[in-house]
């Protein structure tokens, strides 16, 4: 059912749009050029796969000087899998020319597999469900035919755990198994234990089964969560309407969206998915840019269990699946309610087809709260406004886990990001009466094991200009000094500019009240100070696996919450760009360059997450979780930027008690 509002937009299709600045997201046509460009250039055949097209982004000069109507390059970046030979080529088109200009074959070895496709995560169940190894495996436990055909089978990228000669030069899958008698179970309440499948996704064929023997029995117990098995709902809820009867308040030409003194290009990728471009702020006559880029580019979710089917776990989510890619269709009135702005994102298949990913990204208006207020008891008159926010979102379902990435825009001139982690957790069977230490019981028959949950936001900063530097505040106790500090009250300041990319690897700490500003040093404001962007960092965990463990060197960047690199249009992902089965890549390589970070164009990236113990709450559907971070102008404006915000209070409120509405329209006193 949908109940969404006559007020909300319908979809609009982009197909046929002309690109019409250098950031804008390839075109359906495009894309499709430039696929049929390569297959016939380079004499792609059936066996060709494109796990990866996308714009390749032009020049931050080009884009920076770029003027409406101006002429601009037009190149694509394309992946391309030969899945007959394993062959891995990275190709550069260019629209303009329609010619291949580059054409460059990868060792595997040395960079890492390409992302996972979609059509191998359908494959990889049917390779496992076929191998007459894991028939017999199954069976052993029980199962029976019957059971076989409705078994669910999650794919899983292989990680890496040394240059074994078995494994070299292959494209790798792992495979876990879960009982349903119907397809439409919820597999995760009966999971198989000590059985994994080694998947080569070129040969298509098992060719390794690790099977531990312990026999684990299969968990019996049900827990659907279908609206039929979930029974009788709550009957107290009364309708919740959000409506703009006059409309939105922002506007929305090609990419570029205009809301409040807000201005950004949206834009979006496989990996990442929503990229905010160009995000800046009109203050007076001023249109102040304050990030060129903004996105979250990747995750890693390591798991902290020492059994069979769960100590190679960590998904790269965006390096090895593509959030982006795994976007859902959001549907109008559930996940997006009130006035919504949807965005189609032209996409291509495995095959390199295009088409559109209908309603992937969800835009609206969204009241929060108080955003500044004042009651002067002496002359009993009150100033109140209520805020607004811009929000601009995404939400992907990688195998069990969904995960929504929001922006939020404020009237302020903060911006946010939260991500919203739900879905259903990774479980293992137990034998009965005993528990695991690895993991937190979900019901009797399950666990869940620990894992973390880390996310990169990838923020090229360009606060008032290019040139940017980062400072570290810590506040530190005094001495007690006859003159200095004779009562013993005050504390210090400590602010540190970071110099080069090796001293801004750093941690949090709440004791000392650590935190992190991006300064221009070259804009001075009327205190005297640089104008700036605070990141204020949440209660965040770091990778908790040891050094010299595998997965800490292939997810480096959880190892620390704060980097900070010079603009490197080659360095766009905390994992390197391709995680699947690398060894190690990404921010804690770049860093080791230790080049000078100081009144330079600089990118800051931010690690953040959540430390996930599983209880019976998570189960069977994980109530939403919430990590993310906020980017708060500090020194930037003159005052409050919101004390322009109209006093215009909501006179459809109503006092439940004695039925009466919101007398005037104005939140203070006239
Ligand atoms: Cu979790």
């Amino acid at each position: 059912m949908n109940h969404a509002l006559e007020t909300s937009f319908k979809p609009e299709t982009t197909p046929g749009v002309k690109a019409s600045h250098p950031l804008d997201p390839l075109t359906i046509e495009e894309l499709s050029n430039v696929a049929d460009l390569l297959r016939k250039n380079k004499s792609l055949g059936a066996t060709c796969r494109f796990p990866y097209l996308q714009l390749e982004e032009p020049s931050k000069q080009e884009v920076l000087s770029f003027k409406s109507g101006d002429a601009f390059s037009r190149r694509a970046f394309a992946v391309i899998l030969d899945k007959a030979t394993g062959s891995i080529h990275e190709a550069t088109v260019d629209l303009i020319t329609q010619q291949v200009s580059r054409w460059e074959r990868l060792d595997p070895e040395v960079t890492g597999q390409p992302a996972i496709m979609i059509e191998e995560f359908f494959s990889c169940v049917d390779i496992v469900q076929a191998d007459s190894g894991f028939i017999a495996a199954v069976k052993r436990r029980g199962l029976t035919d019957a059971d076989i055909e409705t078994i669910q089978i999650d794919p899983w990228s292989f990680g890496y755990f040394g240059d074994e000669e078995k494994y070299r030069g292959r494209r790798l899958m792992r495979g876990v198994a879960f009982v349903r008698d119907d397809i439409v179970d919820n597999g995760y309440a009966r999971p198989i234990e000590g059985l994994m499948a080694i998947i080569d996704l070129n040969e298509e064929k098992v060719i390794e089964l690790i099977d531990d023997g312990h026999n684990t029995p299969v968990p019996k117990t049900k827990h659907n969560y279908d609206t039929a098995s979930l029974g009788q709902t709550r009957q107290d809820l009364k309708p919740l309407q959000i409506t703009q009867p006059e409309g939105v308040s922002f506007t929305v030409e090609g990419w570029q969206v205009n809301w409040q003194k807000w201005q950004f290009r949206l834009g979006y990728t496989p990996r990442e998915g929503l990229v905010l471009n160009q995000l800046s702020y009109q203050d007076g006559d001023r249109l102040r840019p304050i990030m060129y880029r903004g996105s979250i580019n990747d995750m890693a979710v390591p798991y902290s269990d020492t059994a069979l089917n769960h100590y190679w776990k960590c998904a790269f989510d965006g390096g090895e699946y593509g959030l982006g890619r795994m976007a859902n269709q959001l549907e109008l009135g559930c996940d997006c309610l009130g006035a919504i702005r949807y965005f189609d994102i032209p996409a291509v298949d495995d095959n390199g087809v295009a088409f559109l990913m209908k309603n992937a990204v969800c835009m609206h208006e969204e009241d929060y709260g108080t955003l500044w207020k004042h009651y002067e008891f002496r002359s009993e008159t009150y100033e109140m406004r209520r805020s607004r926010r811009l929000v601009i979102s995404f939400f992907c379902t990688v195998g069990n886990y969904d995960y929504g990435f929001y922006w939020y825009l404020y009237q302020d001139g903060t911006i946010q990001h939260e991500a919203k982690l739900t879905g259903i957790i990774q479980t293992g069977a137990l034998v009965p009466g005993t528990r695991n230490k690895f993991g937190g019981m979900v019901t009797p028959e399950i666990y869940g094991p620990t894992h973390q949950h880390f996310f990169n936001a990838r923020l090229d900063m360009m606060v008032d200009g290019p040139n940017n530097s980062v400072v570290e505040t810590n506040f530190t106790p005094c001495d007690m000094d006859e003159v200095e500090n004779p009562w013993g009250n005050v504390f210090n300041t400590e602010t540190t500019v970071f110099k080069t990319e090796l001293e801004a690897a750093r941690e949090a700490n709440g004791t000392t009240g650590r935190f992190w500003k991006i300064i221009n040093p070259n804009q001075i404001n009327s205190v005297g100070n640089p104008t700036g962007y605070k990141l204020v960092a949440e209660h965040n965990p770091v990778m908790l696996a040891h050094p010299d463990s595998f997965v800490a060197k292939r997810a480096g960047f959880a190892k620390k919450h704060i980097f900070v690199t010079p603009y490197d249009a080659n360095e766009m992902s905390s994992s390197g760009f391709y995680p699947n089965q690398n060894k190690g890549d990404g921010l804690t390589y770049y860093i080791e360059q230790d080049r000078p970070i100081e009144n330079t164009d600089i990118v800051v990236w931010h690690t953040f997450g959540h430390t996930h113990v599983c209880k019976p709450e998570d189960f069977p559907i994980m109530p939403t979780e919430y990590v993310g971070f906020s980017l708060r102008p500090n020194n930037f404006f003159e005052r409050n930027a919101a004390m322009d915000v109209p006093a215009e209070g909501n006179n459809h409120s109503v006092d439940t008690v004695s039925g009466v509405s919101k007398s005037g329209s104005s939140c203070c006193s006239e």
